[in-house]
């Protein structure tokens, strides 16, 4: 870093930003320490200081290998959700399929799909995409995210959930990844207001057999079976308090195979039901 960008991360942190975040807003903002720039990094700043997410500000953000462009049309890609795309990896390799076909539910910025068809063509795995989302908007962004990194074997699938998928592709999926909205309405109002700034559709879904935000989650894991090829795997991020009610339902859903794991700071969090 600069003199002069040391300077105006000073006068940042002076202003009352954390240290961290106005080095960011310092190298996004005014990379070759150009003064001309310092217009805009205030404006940066006190949308930061105002409460809006810094991620959004930024515009961009890193999820795994990929820098993804974000904004208020999608869910910001969080860390748990980069320990789903390890797991769907390692399915992938116990199946050994060696052109898979994966489809993602709510794929937002594009996040785990995207993730997912860079790290397996880094392997030399040639992989298929179909990214679903309900949100028009969301898709525009991960259309975005895929050119941006040059992956083309994605189809885009406006739907909610399975409804507008193709039929033909019943039967031939090989994995399913999701990180559907499963806080409940009256949860959500006592969350972290930074919330507020992402799309409440992203995040929020309705109770369902009595159990809160439960509703998409029980759409998509009873509906995977029938896309899903006779080897293939559903990997779903839920809530903590969840555990029971996605695997009760996957079993219910006659998956053969019903686990659900931990991240990294302990909460139950992934499910992974195999058909296999
Ligand atoms: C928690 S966000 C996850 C976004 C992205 N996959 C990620 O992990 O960062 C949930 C996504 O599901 C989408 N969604 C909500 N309801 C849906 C539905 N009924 N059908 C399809 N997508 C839906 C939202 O628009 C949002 O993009």
């Amino acid at each position: 870093m600069t003199d002069v960008n040391n300077d105006l991360v000073a006068e940042l942190v002076a202003s009352g930003l954390d240290r961290r975040e106005a080095r960011w807003l310092v190298e996004e903002f005014v990379p070759g320490g150009d003064l001309d720039a310092a217009g805009a990094l205030n404006a940066a700043a006190k949308r930061r200081l105002d409460g809006e997410p810094l991620q959004y500000i930024i515009g961009h953000w890193p999820f795994r290998t990929l820098d993804l462009d974000v904004d208020p049309r999608v869910l910001i890609p969080r860390p748990e959700t980069e320990e789903l795309v390890g797991v769907a990896l390692v399915e992938l390799a116990k199946m050994g399929v060696v052109a898979p076909t994966i489809m993602d539910l709510g794929c937002g910025s594009g996040a785990i799909g995207l993730a997912l068809l860079s790290e397996l063509r880094e392997r030399g795995v040639v992989a298929t995409l179909v990214a679903v989302d309900e949100s028009a908007e969301a898709l525009v962004i991960a259309r975005r995210n895929a050119l941006k990194h040059q992956l083309h074997a994605v189809s885009f699938v406006h739907s909610s959930w399975f409804e507008e998928v193709d039929p033909s592709l019943r039967g031939r999926i090989d994995l399913i990844v999701a990180n559907p909205p499963y806080v409940g309405r009256e949860e959500f109002d006592h969350l972290d207001p930074v919330l507020g700034y992402e799309p409440q559709s992203a995040i929020v879904a309705p109770d369902a057999e009595g159990v809160v935000g439960f509703a998409d989650l029980a759409v998509i894991i009873s509906g995977a079976p029938r896309w899903l090829s006779s080897t293939g795997v559903l990997v779903c991020e839920h809530a903590n308090t969840q555990r029971e009610a996605t695997t009760t339902a996957a079993a219910g859903a006659g998956f053969t195979s019903v686990e659900d794991l931990d991240d990294v700071a302990g909460h139950p969090r992934i499910l992974v039901a195999r058909r296999g």
